[in-house]
């Protein structure tokens, strides 16, 4: 019986080790594998700063969801649009707003970076973290209501700390489309890609997308390097969440592709803009 038992790891093991190995044959054999084969499936790597390694968070992802009759909301076309992303650019810094089924993905595909969960509901936090303590993931309080999204779009002009030359987010009170009060780390990294896949926005009282759109605007734009920052937008079939995006990501401008129900921009900083682009009162 003692054997039996002790066998199953190295069963489950050899398993793991043969799907990785299989994968890897056959994405080399279609010519998927490239420079960055390291980043996509690390087998090795420093603990992160929750202490695990990036491949025991594959590993753990692997699992995960081989076991899971839940899955991502995301449909494999629109995950593949943040994949394709990743694929190049990491190990990157990867901005989530919200904590769902799709977080040990996103954590797993960006193994020897840092990807951040910003999450409304404290007590989601929670649960998510027990059973996946791998993830970093804060709590974020937001101060709209998403029955508000018309008259902040209307009114935020009059506000001169929400205009694209003069905002910024840290301890921005005055604009309330400003994410003031996040945690120290979120602005003191400069973010390669931020997903905006929360807060929650179908009832009146749910905060909505609309400040976390507004503020990977500002991010994006206030960005010091060079680096132009992927923003992608889920549930675009939402009147608020077009609007604002056409707003504050310039659809007409840095939108690169989408599918189903989500957007990909490509937002330069403004350092980088055309003269007229970074000195106009608008963002678009
Ligand atoms: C619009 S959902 C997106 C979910 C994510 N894309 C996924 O695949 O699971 C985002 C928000 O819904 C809430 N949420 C999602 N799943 C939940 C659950 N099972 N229980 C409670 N809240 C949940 C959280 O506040 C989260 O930030």
């Amino acid at each position: 019986m003692k054997n039996r038992l002790s066998a199953k790891p190295c069963i489950l093991g050899l398993a793991v080790a043969g799907l990785i190995a299989g994968s890897l044959l056959i994405s080399g054999y279609i010519g998927f594998v490239d420079s960055n084969l390291f980043c996509s499936i690390s087998g090795t790597g420093a603990p992160t700063i929750t202490g695990y390694s990036p491949a025991e968070i594959q590993l753990q992802s692997i699992i995960h969801y081989a076991t899971s009759k839940t899955v991502p909301q995301q449909s494999l076309d629109e995950i593949h649009i943040s994949f394709d992303v990743l694929k190049v650019r990491c190990p990157c810094n990867f901005l989530v707003f919200g904590l769902g089924h799709d977080s040990l993905m996103w954590a797993s595909l960006n193994p020897l970076g840092t990807t951040i969960f910003l999450e409304e509901d404290p007590k989601w936090v929670q649960t998510v973290l027990k059973d996946a303590p791998m993830l970093r993931a804060y709590h974020v309080q937001y101060r709209t209501q998403l029955q508000e999204a018309d008259r902040l779009l209307s009114t935020y002009k009059s506000e001169p700390y929400c205009s694209p030359t003069k905002a910024f987010l840290k301890g921005n009170e005055k604009c309330k489309l400003a994410l003031h009060n996040l945690p120290e780390e979120i602005y003191e990294k400069e973010w390669d890609l931020i997903m905006i896949d929360a807060p929650r926005g179908y009832f009146a009282e749910a905060p909505g997308r609309m400040a976390a759109i507004f503020s990977a605007a500002v991010m994006a734009r206030n960005r010091k390097g060079s680096g132009v920052t992927d923003v992608f937008l889920h549930d675009v079939d939402r009147k608020v969440e077009r609007t604002f995006a056409q707003e504050f990501l310039c659809k007409n401008k840095y939108y690169v592709n989408g599918v189903g129900r989500l957007w990909h921009f490509k937002i330069p900083p403004a350092a980088n803009m055309s003269e007229a682009d970074r000195t106009s009162d608008r963002f678009c």
